[in-house]
């Protein structure tokens, strides 16, 4: 067999044949998957050609894992343009083509077709302007918009003049706003005057005026028009709908490095505070593409939606690189799942006539006990294929998205994979027979790897369970933690060495499929959406009449998990419902609105050891209503503060 044999899928049907058969069969994943973790080299040199290299490459992989060498680069020596990758090289063939679809909030507002040609206009203008506002190579900028074409021209443009993105998700309060732009030493943050979602508008700019009174005097902010709603204005205020109409549409790319970096993207982790996960460019670049093309079985023509908002990795690699480098033609919503109503997902499907749909079980669960009326009313004959991501997806979710939604005829893939992975890392493909709430299969290159969680020793075979970590290294892996390498080798190196710890429990089965069980750190799944404990605990702590918190996950039923914090108020201070609310909205502003407790307990005393290590395990079992396997409490310092939690359970069934 020559290597194309090797590496390349079999069957290559088109839509005008009739019912596609999938872009990779069962036979060529076998195959294909073989050969990219026989010689990642060899394979990876291959997929490294569907992107356009300035200086192409002569490295591949050079990877170390090793404790105190951790140090990842792919396709070292070729030099790139991110944003060429996705744009320019795509307006000779397909330059009147629909780049991006933009569906507003309203379902009242017309859609936008930006097709590439004009997609570069806009992103040269933007670029233009943040260079006009003195940003240049290596300089960051934080992104806090809404989900409008901007932000894709926002992210597009700084990697065009090689400034590094960071996107602060526009759910996010000022102080998290605030402590991001200092976290990365932003020059200039862009943001818009209001973000309508749901019916709803979140005054950005002037949350980012609030987060601005706490970063240096020299940060730029860059105010682009959405409603046309008052803000007040600053010195280092800048009009972006004035300066881009006289900016000019033509900006050469800036030749990149590989391993230059391409964005910054913070995200919960089980301490501290949150993290700046560093993606580069040529391997992100990559991996994001194939990723996009081979689990969604993305064809020429077709019509690719992801949900997610560009605030979080989805929308990075799904929306906006993944797709933009295929020259596929995505869609940007703005809003929500259920506004106006719950068909507004259905609706959109249908009126742009979707074939993928890519979503989180949170959204399914949603629209699941709105009832099925709300899908039937639609015609979504243009399906072809469906997607979860973010957290396991419950069976019954699985059979209604399959059902209601697919009718059947729609393979469901069940992507895992997260902020550090840059792409799907373990998913079945739409030819892999499926079973629902299993991510079932590595992607090509990937090494999942099962281990036993206190010995770290490997567990082989099938039928077995323990935590997941990763063998080698793939493309689209994280490079570091912006300005601390040391806290990027500690949190996934250190635990198990040698391995790439995921912070997930997995079961693989005795089929050899794999089966997410969930975080086993202390980072809970709230509605798909990240979060660790710790930073609720923070909050908490700060707020003047609290003494201590403890904060862990329940099962909550749309949610998936639901925040359950465990509360012990300064001496003298009375609990009540009025309080409660307080420390409620005191979270909402501290870190944002999806970092609200569900459930607050106040607890007079938390369950700790002789060392004052708070027993966490005993707070979940609790917050479960699961508290007659509490286990040994014999440990703790003060075994009676147990009952008195108990008996005061906010989790009642
Ligand atoms: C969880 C989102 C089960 C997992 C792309 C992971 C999943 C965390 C799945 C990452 C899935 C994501 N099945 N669990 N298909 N996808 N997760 O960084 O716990 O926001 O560690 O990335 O979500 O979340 P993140």
């Amino acid at each position: 067999m020559t290597t194309e044999d090797l590496l390349d899928p079999k069957v290559v049907s088109s839509a005008a044949e009739g019912p596609l058969a999938p872009l990779v069969s069962v036979e060529d994943y076998t195959r294909m998957y073989e050969a990219s973790v026989q010689d990642p080299h060899r394979f990876w040199a291959k997929e490294g050609k569907r992107i356009d290299w300035i200086t192409p490459f002569t490295k591949v992989k050079n990877t170390s894992f090793e404790p105190g060498n951790i140090d990842i680069r792919w396709f070292e020596d070729g030099t790139l343009n991110v944003s060429a990758n996705c744009i320019d090289r795509h307006l000779e063939a397909r330059g009147d083509q629909t780049a991006i679809i933009w569906e507003p909030d309203s379902p009242e507002d017309p859609a936008l077709h930006i097709t590439y040609r004009n997609l570069h206009r806009s992103v040269c203008r933007m670029a233009n302007v943040l260079k006009g506002l003195g940003v240049g190579k290596g300089d960051r900028v934080v992104i806090y918009l809404p989900m409008i074409p901007e932000a894709a021209y926002a992210m597009l443009a700084c990697a065009r003049i090689g400034a590094i993105h960071s996107i602060v998700f526009a759910g996010f309060s000022p102080d998290a706003l605030g402590a991001r732009i200092n976290g990365c030493d932003a020059k200039v943050v862009i943001t818009a005057d209001y973000a309508p979602r749901g019916g709803r508008k979140t005054p950005l700019k002037s949350n980012t005026d609030t987060a601005l009174l706490h970063c240096k005097d020299d940060v730029q902010c860059l105010v682009v028009k959405r409603t046309g709603g008052q803000t007040t204005w600053t010195d280092r205020d800048h009009d972006y709908n004035a300066l881009s109409a006289d900016a000019s549409v033509d900006c050469s790319p800036e030749e990149m490095s590989a391993e230059d970096p391409l964005f910054i993207l913070y995200t919960s982790g089980s301490t501290g505070q949150p993290k700046g996960v560093v993606h580069t460019s040529g391997g992100y670049l990559v991996y994001a593409a194939m990723t996009h093309e081979v689990t969604f079985d993305y064809r020429d023509g077709d019509v690719f939606w992801c949900t997610a908002d560009v605030g979080w990795v989805t929308g990075h690699s799904y929306i906006v690189y993944g797709p933009l480098a295929n020259g596929a033609t995505t869609i940007m919503f703005e809003g929500v799942p259920t506004y106006p109503d719950a068909g507004r997902f259905w609706q959109v499907c249908a009126k742009h006539k979707v074939n993928q749909f890519y979503t989180a079980p949170t959204a399914i669960r949603a629209l699941m006990g709105a009832g099925k009326e709300w899908v039937e009313k639609h015609d979504l004959s243009d399906l072809r294929l469906l997607g979860s991501v973010g957290e396991p997806i419950n069976p019954e979710a699985w059979n209604w998205y399959n059902e209601v939604v697919g009718k059947g005829k729609c393979p469901i893939v069940d992507t895992f994979w997260q902020t550090e992975t840059g792409g799907h890392m373990l998913t079945p493909l739409p030819s892999t027979k499926l079973k629902p709430g299993a991510a079932q299969q590595p992607f090509f290159g990937v090494r999942p790897v099962v281990l036993e969680p206190t010995s770290g020793e490997v567990i082989e075979g099938n039928g077995v369970e323990g935590v997941l970590c990763m063998g080698d290294s793939w493309p689209g892996q994280m490079r570091t933690v912006w300005g601390d390498h040391a806290r990027f080798e500690k949190t996934y190196f250190s635990d198990y060495k040698g391995y790439y710890f995921s912070g997930d429990g997995c079961r693989r089965d005795e089929d050899g499929d794999y089966w997410i069980t969930g975080r086993v750190d202390d980072v809970i799944n709230v509605s798909g959406h990240r979060m660790g404990t710790a930073e609720v605990e923070s909050a908490l702590v700060a707020h003047a009449k609290v003494a201590e918190s403890a904060v862990v996950g329940y099962p909550h039923d749309v949610k998936g998990q639901g925040i359950y914090a465990y509360v012990t108020l300064m001496n003298g201070e009375e609990p009540s419902d009025a309080l409660r609310k307080e420390l409620e909205t005191w979270v909402r502003t501290e870190i944002g609105p999806i970092a609200k407790p569900d459930l607050i307990q106040w607890a007079p005393g938390l369950p700790k050891t002789r060392s004052g290590k708070i027993m966490r395990r005993i707070l979940r079992k609790i917050a479960e209503d699961d508290f007659g396997s509490l286990g040994d409490t014999s440990t703790l310092a003060d075994p009676s503060v147990v009952d008195d939690l108990i008996e005061n359970r906010m989790n009642r069934g």
